[in-house]
């Protein structure tokens, strides 16, 4: 049997990967605290670690593991931009789990988008006090209205459908649109003047950091709603909140936000939060904050278990490494992995 350790452990991934992990011949150590450089010696005397999100696998991080023996970090997400790959490049593998529930982050942000628009926020407090008022609860319809989708991957697409169930008008922006698929693209500064919603479903690079500014913003709708439950650094959050107080923004939906490392996944209701522009943003009325859960399915947390520790099988039994990510495909540029399933 193959030992590994888990970072940033939350009950609910215990339970999952407790459940599976017979399957796979694999034993795991649970750690609570995130993966960094000061915790990164905690994975002495393993070869794998299983890592996520809100890790910070920098260069220290990754110089740390591999001198404590560390050969394999297995991501327990689709979304790797915390990662210095330069750094782990044949040193450490890094795999992922590409697609574990594309349904549970799509279904979130329309889920935020409706309790939004329709204020269900506000009235399920309301009536549990017992005010049966409606003033300030009205929302629109959606039917009719023009959503802008940024990234149609596999999440965007199925969120591309969502609207069309709804009877919006779909425009799409993506460097590399899909053929046949039924879908309206047109270029990003377009998608910005035409759209009443915008949900953001690309990854975060350096292309995309900070994509949503002030100037994207000047040239959207007055009274514009912003989703994004993909990476928070797509958004400038100062812009951001900027644009809510002129009320050229009429409401976002984060379940990202960027500089959520040190707070999303914990209880901070004790803690002065230090961050003036969260702290501001979560108080506007027409703001809607989740942290970080569009994945938290069970479907997907099942599925999640299940790839990462398939991964770690792989590596374990030698074998090539289907789900792996490097310097160079991280980047989009050729590397051996189409020949034998390995990076180097
Ligand atoms: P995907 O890789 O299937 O699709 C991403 C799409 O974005 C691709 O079609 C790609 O061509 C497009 N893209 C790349 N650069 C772009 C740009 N500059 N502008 C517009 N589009 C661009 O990824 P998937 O599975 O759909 O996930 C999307 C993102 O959702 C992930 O990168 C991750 O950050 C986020 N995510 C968030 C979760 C949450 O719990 N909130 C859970 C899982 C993913």
């Amino acid at each position: 049997m193959n030992k590994i350790c888990f970072f940033d452990t939350k009950p609910y991934d215990k339970t999952y990967f407790e459940a599976l992990k017979a399957k796979y011949d694999i034993d795991i150590e649970y750690f609570e605290p995130k993966l960094g450089p000061k915790t990164a010696f905690m994975a002495k005397g393993f070869e794998a670690v299983v890592a996520f999100v809100n890790d910070n696998i920098n260069q220290e991080t990754i110089d740390i593991l591999y001198e404590n023996g560390v050969r394999l970090i297995a991501m327990r997400c689709a979304g790797y931009n915390n990662v210095d790959f330069k750094t782990a490049y044949k040193k450490i593998h890094v795999v992922r789990v590409p697609a574990y529930s594309p349904y549970a982050v799509a279904e979130h942000a329309m889920a935020l988008l409706l309790t939004l628009n329709r204020k269900i926020h506000r009235a399920y407090v309301r009536t549990r006090d017992f005010n049966f008022s409606l003033n300030g609860l009205m929302g629109f319809d959606l039917h009719g209205k023009t959503v802008g989708v940024i990234g149609t991957g596999k999440i965007g697409q199925i969120f591309v459908n969502i609207c069309k169930g709804f009877g919006m008008r779909v425009i799409a922006y993506d460097p590399y649109p899909l053929k046949d698929a039924g879908i309206e693209y047109v270029k990003l500064n377009e998608l910005c003047r035409e759209a009443d919603i915008i949900s953001l479903h690309c990854p975060l690079t350096k292309d995309t950091f900070h994509m949503i500014n002030k100037d994207m913003i000047s040239l959207m709708k007055d009274g514009v709603y912003i989703i994004n439950t993909s990476r928070g650094a797509l958004i400038n959050s100062e812009d951001l909140l900027e644009a809510l107080k002129d009320e050229k923004i009429g409401g976002a939906c984060l379940d990202v936000y960027e500089e959520e490392t040190e707070l999303f996944y914990e209880d901070m209701s004790y803690t002065v939060i230090k961050d003036d522009v969260l702290a501001r943003i979560i108080s506007m009325p027409n703001v809607i904050v989740t942290s970080h859960q569009a994945f938290l399915t069970k479907e997907a947390l099942y599925n999640i278990a299940e790839t990462t520790l398939s991964n770690c099988r792989e590596y374990f039994d030698g074998k090539g490494l289907t789900n792996e990510v490097c310097y160079k495909c991280s980047k989009g540029e050729p590397c051996p992995k189409g020949k034998n399933k390995s990076c180097f």
